[in-house]
């Protein structure tokens, strides 16, 4: 969660002394950390902050990435700690109607009953950081066209992203900073063997489920263990028999006593995306068209699947996870909404904007370095705000169906391999194979044909409104379409060529002429929708090439400007490792209401109805009533913690970032913000921001007491 860099420093001082008096906004990379030394130190900070620079050394060589969620090594054997709902994929992955892990959970006794992660499941540490904006954008002519920038960049990164891979094991990836300002290669050793060890029960993993979700007070226990596997040599490999736990060069030390009001908290992840820099018209965009629009859909969405796939069927399990995912966004959504009225996001922004141009149209340099960018900017953004109607509907009905989308990348891949490797398009290179058939293979246990033909028929009434240039032609023309009438989609499911893993694999090796000559419904479609979806991308490289060279401009005004007030200027999240620092406690969201930084066992009792999300297991519902809470109670509140507020600065990707203390020890996972932080992707409030941490008690009190983990206790060094 969080927002633009507002007083992070006293003005006059620079960059690289910024003293934070507020401080707790921000998502610093680790290159910035002597920015904010000082005030990590003042805030509480034990270890030499420099340390957290170094991400070879401990303790950020044990954080991990999972994709999408964070993660981090507390064994030397390779076991990892991250969120119940970034391993909800894996869980739903390995259930079944009858065999439902979601429901009651998962313990594997021994190391050889360690289950396979969903394929694709991957580990993966940064081990380095190196600026490359010169070799990603240098010496690139100004007279360019747009699309041949646009390329020249393309080129550039394939280029250095294949010579930086130099083993299996290696992956790599440009990123770019500031929209473009800077771009910066990230190394990563990433493990593909990666199993799942351990996850409590969905009514305490995922307690209070949806209706708690993104609020405060909370008691869910948000946390799950996988472990990373290795080759019998100890390098990186597939799943295989053979293979042998990991042993991380770093791990992390969980500290049961946790923490306390006030005490100093950090955390490192990889937020994904924050929109802290934005301009208005992008702001009203979201708030004022998408959200509104995205919200009425994903309710309907939601809906759909849930009458289409009962509770209790398999088709429920299959859609589990995508449900969880849709639900997450739908509730983000509306807290989006809810928190732009009541900061009143629009007139903050517009503030900001207009003083911003007025900075900006005060002086001759400043007006010669960065006007006529940022207004050839804002006209982008409205350019592209034109088709938003067709985007948005398009890609639902000519992208959702499963088999449909299998089918396009299949035959995109049929003509890409035409091309020598190192031109092909990202996404379809020799390096990313691995992942292109493990997704394809993942879709088996994630996939039910009448589940998603309801769906499909859902987005084609939405389509089936729209009129003019809001619709696609040839979109029209393949489904026999036009004007509300529905077209009748059976067709495509009656036996269909792609319906197997196995099939959709076989197709991998496929000529054009092969699916150019198919009767198959779907890949018929893809093949006649592949001009209109080249004709897309392309508009869509031309675009993000002029954003290449003006958003960079943009924001080399914001920084500047931002220096004369004094303010350190981190970057946007774009999913590359940060860290955040901040405090244990908790806030006064709206008048007359009082958040408490913690959470008690006692209120799972008193939250109980026995019906599902609030029907916690039994045992658990014994052991507190017996006041069972062995050494994880703390005195300040008399009880076992399970949940704590801290004021760290996170967004989704953060989802199972380690909570450390001042010397870096695990006290605790990040997994949620509360409903009035959600709008802090757009502009950080340090009066609602807070971020929802599972606390390390209720993690250690729930293995030893309701689980009996042993094993895990004695691994991780805490009994
Ligand atoms: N709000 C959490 C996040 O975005 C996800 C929580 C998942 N739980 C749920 N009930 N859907 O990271």
């Amino acid at each position: 969660m969080g927002n633009f860099g507002r007083n992070l420093g006293l003005a006059t001082l620079g960059f690289a002394f910024a003293m934070p008096v507020l401080a707790d906004e921000g998502m610093w990379t680790p290159d910035q950390v002597p920015q904010i030394a000082a005030a990590m130190k003042e805030k509480g900070l034990k270890l030499n902050p420099e340390a957290l620079s170094d991400l070879t050394a401990h303790p950020m060589g044990a954080i991990v990435s999972l994709g999408g969620c964070t993660a981090s090594f507390v064994s030397d054997t390779g076991l990892v700690v991250t969120n119940h709902h970034c391993a909800y994929g894996s869980i739903q992955y390995n259930s079944t109607a009858e065999k439902n892990l979601i429901v009651d959970g998962f313990y594997a006794e021994t190391l050889g009953d360690e289950l396979p992660a969903a394929p694709g499941s991957r580990v993966s540490v940064t081990t380095d950081v190196t600026d490359v904006t010169q070799q990603i954008t240098g010496g690139l002519a100004e007279e360019m066209s747009a699309r041949d920038r646009f390329q020249a960049i393309d080129d550039r990164r394939k280029k250095m992203v294949a010579d930086c891979e130099v083993d299996e094991a290696t992956r790599c990836a440009v990123s770019a900073f500031h929209g473009g300002l800077q771009y910066f290669l990230t190394t990563r050793m990433t493990i593909l063997d990666v199993r799942l060890v351990y996850a409590p029960a969905g009514a305490v993993g995922k307690y209070g489920g949806d209706i708690d979700n993104w609020q405060w007070p909370r008691h869910t226990g948000d946390f799950a263990f996988y472990r990373a596997y290795v080759g019998p040599d100890g390098t990186p490999a597939d799943f295989a028999e053979e293979n042998i736990p990991f042993v991380p060069k770093h791990h992390l030390a969980v500290q049961p006593q946790g923490l306390r009001n006030g005490d100093f908290v950090m955390a490192a992840g990889y937020p994904g995306r924050t929109s802290r820099y934005r301009r208005l018209s992008e702001v009203n965009h979201a708030f004022s068209w998408q959200y509104p629009l995205l919200e009425d859909v994903l309710g309907n969405w939601i809906g759909t699947i849930e009458s289409a796939a009962p509770t209790g069927s398999d088709a429920r399990v299959k859609y589990a996870s995508l449900l969880a995912g849709l639900n997450n966004f739908h509730k983000n959504l509306g807290g989006q909404m809810e928190g732009a009225r009541k900061v009143g996001l629009t007139s903050r922004k517009k503030a900001t904007e207009t003083a911003l141009d007025a900075w900006v149209a005060a002086d001759a340099d400043r007006i010669a370095k960065y006007q006529t960018s940022i207004a050839k900017m804002d006209a982008v953004i409205l350019a592209g705000q034109q088709t938003r109607v067709r985007d948005q509907f398009y890609g639902y009905v000519g992208a959702r169906p499963a088999l449909l989308s299998a089918a396009k990348r299949l035959y995109r891949l049929s003509l890409e391999k035409q091309k020598p490797n190192e031109a092909r398009e990202p996404g379809f290179q020799d390096r990313d194979m691995r992942g292109f058939s493990q997704r394809i293979q993942r879709t088996d246990r994630r996939y039910d044909a009448k589940v998603d033909q309801t769906v499909w028929e859902m987005f084609l009434t939405y389509y089936g409104s729209l009129e003019g240039a809001d619709r696609v032609a040839a979109f029209d023309m393949a489904l026999g379409m036009s004007g509300a009438d529905l077209p009748d989609v059976s067709g495509y499911y009656a036996n269909p060529a792609l319906a197997t893993s196995e099939a959709r694999l076989a197709w991998m090796e496929k000529t054009p002429a092969d699916f150019e000559a198919s009767d198959d419904p779907f890949i018929r479609l893809a093949v006649a929708l592949f001009d209109y979806d080249m004709e897309r991308e392309e508009t869509l490289k031309i675009r993000a090439g002029k954003l290449q060279t003006l958003r960079p401009k943009y924001m080399e005004a914001i920084i500047a400007y931002s220096q004369t007030q004094g303010k350190a200027i981190y970057p946007d999240a774009n999913s590359t490792l940060r860290i955040t620092y901040g405090t244990v406690l908790g806030g006064s969201p709206q008048d007359g209401l009082e958040y408490k930084p913690f959470t008690t066992l006692e209120g799972i009792l008193a939250k109980d109805t026995g019906l599902d999300p609030f029907d916690s297991p039994k045992a658990q519902l014994a052991l507190i009533e017996a006041g069972d809470y062995g050494k994880y109670a703390l005195d300040d509140i008399g009880s076992v913690p399970v949940n704590f507020l801290a004021d760290l600065d996170i967004t989704g990707g953060n989802s199972g970032s380690p909570a450390l203390n001042d010397k870096g020890e695990l006290v605790g996972l990040l997994f949620d913000g509360t409903y009035e932080s959600i709008n802090s992707d757009w502009d950080f409030d340090v009066k609602t921001t807070r971020s929802i941490q599972v606390d390390v008690r209720y993690m250690l009190w729930v293995m030893e007491k309701l689980d009996h983990t042993d094993r895990l206790l004695v691994e991780m060094g805490v009994k």
